[in-house]
């Protein structure tokens, strides 16, 4: 399909340990500029799902392609940024400096600043303990960490997981924001949160996808 930037062609996945698929025969597009959901219940394999798109699970059956190109794992590893869901348990840095370096051999100081002010933390200080930062300013961290590697396509394990409802708030209308520069996946469990400014959804359930708009 022309125009069309990440998509999903009768993705399957069934892990050797497990009886029946996880996905099956999954298929989504998704624009540059447009905010998905993935919405569903517990266990019926949104995060699989995101692992798969990333590139740190392959499908047993179907493709995963990029402007029409079929991509590999490696290249869906550089193609993606994926925030896991409560991605302050995964921080390792003694210092939100130090968080935004890891896995960079060069960073300039002018990225740093820059990432942090798309995430609405531009007057964050860079020995700040990221432990010590709130819940709000911790997933704020966390998108950081995945903007400074640029992926075309950001994928968000319940991004407003364990947040209070004036911080989720915060939290969607920042992912409606970084939404107008790459291709944002959504998967929630509270769809109804994201409402207002979600374009494309789907219903997942028992691995099967339904397109809902
Ligand atoms: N490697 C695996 N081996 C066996 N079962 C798996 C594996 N990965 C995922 N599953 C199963 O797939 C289902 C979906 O899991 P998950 O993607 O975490 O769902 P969700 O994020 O929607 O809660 C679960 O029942 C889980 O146990
Ligand atoms: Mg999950």
């Amino acid at each position: 399909m022309l125009g069309t930037m990440l998509e999903l062609q009768g993705i399957r996945y069934q892990p050797a340990t497990a009886a029946s698929p996880v996905l099956d025969g999954v298929e989504l597009r998704l624009e540059r500029g447009a905010l998905g959901l993935v919405a569903g219940r517990s266990g019926c394999g949104k995060t699989t799902l995101l692992e798969v798109i990333c590139g740190l699970a392959e499908p047993t059956a179907g493709a995963i392609l990029w402007e029409g190109q079929p991509l590999t794992g490696r290249q869906r590893r550089w193609l993606c940024g994926l925030v896991f869901q409560f991605p302050e348990r995964h921080f390792l840095g003694l210092s939100v400096g130090q968080e935004l370096k890891l896995g960079h051999r060069r960073l300039s100081a002018d990225a740093v600043a820059a990432v942090l002010r798309q995430v609405g933390l531009g007057d964050l200080s860079l020995q700040q303990v990221p432990e010590q930062l709130s819940g709000g300013q911790q997933r704020r961290l966390a998108l950081a960490v995945q903007l400074l590697r640029n992926p075309h396509v950001l994928l968000l394990d319940e991004p407003t997981a364990g947040l209070d409802w004036s911080v989720r708030r915060e939290i969607i209308s920042l992912l409606a924001q970084l939404a107008r520069e790459r291709a944002v996946l959504v998967v929630s469990h509270e769809p109804d949160l994201f409402a207002e400014i979600v374009g494309p959804s789907w219903q997942l359930e028992q691995g099967k996808i339904r397109t809902m708009r």
